[in-house]
């Protein structure tokens, strides 16, 4: 019998046929099934390339709430599926690797974040996509990178907010909306280890080299950036832009889409302040091809979330789905 070991996170005593086409595979699944795959843009390129709908947080959250497939594949991270899960509870939502987290959700704990929005009662509370479903359930809006700015100015300039998990990204709103709020000390692992020096002289060695960054990065970063975006924001940028050459400040699995889209124009990562030459990131590259198809063969493993959960994660969710239609995002 085959068990989902919790420790690996994955069906680990499936043997694969080293001779499968997984693309072939998968594609036949999928019919038979009437499942999509929905991938994040830090995915691995292969699992990109056999997605049904690759895209940001937001687009992501869009699509899972709006399709009519049976079974939601996400080629993500656990918070990512879970939000698939609370829009779409009657559907199958399956996650290749169960261990998938974010270091950024890890952060924020639901116990100290009950404790903490004790201390600041009559805050209403925008949290970032990047959280558990138990931090959602304490929330008023949820916001992502692509529609943050927005959902904060679509309060009145006096309401008390606290804005929680990613200190960046905060303290990045902050100065963009001047709205005083209070921050969850919360980060991106990924985002927070970029080398700012090697960036400086990586800027010098290639002179008009563009600098897009991701406002997950802390502010010294930022400060130096030509754009600063969503991931969706990053790509759009580098597609219309004039310019050839760009240093991608955030994880690297976006250089395939801006690869494909601009195959003219150079794209370098920026380097982390370690050995690596780019920045991986160690939840999302868990999923593999592999793992993928297992899941979709197999249906495991699956998000299952208590309904009552599901209810008051729901509404903060729907929300920001909402302003953001408003605004045509
Ligand atoms: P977006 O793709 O929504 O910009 O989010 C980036 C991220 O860190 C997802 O984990
Ligand atoms: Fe979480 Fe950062 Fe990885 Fe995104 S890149 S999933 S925020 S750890």
């Amino acid at each position: 019998m085959l068990t989902l070991e919790k420790r690996k996170g994955y069906l680990s005593d499936v043997v694969l046929d080293p001779s499968l086409d997984l693309f072939a595979e998968i594609n036949r699944l999928k019919k038979k099934k009437n499942a999509v795959i929905l991938a994040h843009y830090y995915q691995d390129a292969d699992i990109q390339d056999i997605a049904d709908y690759i895209g940001d947080s937001l687009g992501l959250s869009q699509q899972a709430a709006a399709t009519d497939a049976d079974i939601i594949v996400f080629a993500g991270v656990h918070f990512m599926a879970e939000t698939a899960k609370i829009l779409s509870p009657k559907k199958k939502v399956l996650l290749p690797d169960l261990n998938a987290g974010c270091s950024l959700a890890d952060s924020c704990p639901p116990e100290k974040f009950g404790e903490f929005k004790k201390k600041y009662a009559g805050h209403t509370v925008i949290s970032y996509v990047n959280c558990s479903a138990e931090i959602k359930a304490m929330t008023d809006i949820v916001c992502t990178s692509t529609n943050a700015e927005k959902i904060i100015e679509s309060l009145p300039v006096d309401e008390k907010i606290i804005f929680a998990p990613d200190k960046n990204l905060g303290a990045y709103l902050k100065k963009k909306t001047g709205r005083d709020m209070v921050l969850w000390d919360g980060s991106c692992m990924v985002h927070e280890i970029f080398s700012l020096e090697k960036i400086v002289k990586l800027k010098e060695e290639h002179t008009g080299a563009k600098l897009l960054a991701h406002p997950e990065c802390d502010a010294a970063l930022l400060s130096i950036a030509d754009y600063i975006g969503s991931t969706t924001g990053i790509l759009n940028y580098s597609k219309k832009s004039s310019d050839k050459v760009f240093i991608v400040a955030t994880e690297a699995g976006i250089i395939h889409q801006m690869h494909k889209a601009s195959p003219d124009k150079t794209f370098i990562p920026a380097p982390p302040n370690n050995s690596c030459a780019c920045n991986d990131c160690p939840h999302m590259k868990l999923n593999t091809l592999e793992k993928l198809y297992i899941c979709l063969e197999h249906e495991q493993p699956e998000i299952i979330l208590p309904d009552q959960l599901i209810e008051k994660a729901k509404k903060p969710i729907e929300r920001m789905l909402e302003i953001s239609a408003k605004y045509g995002l």
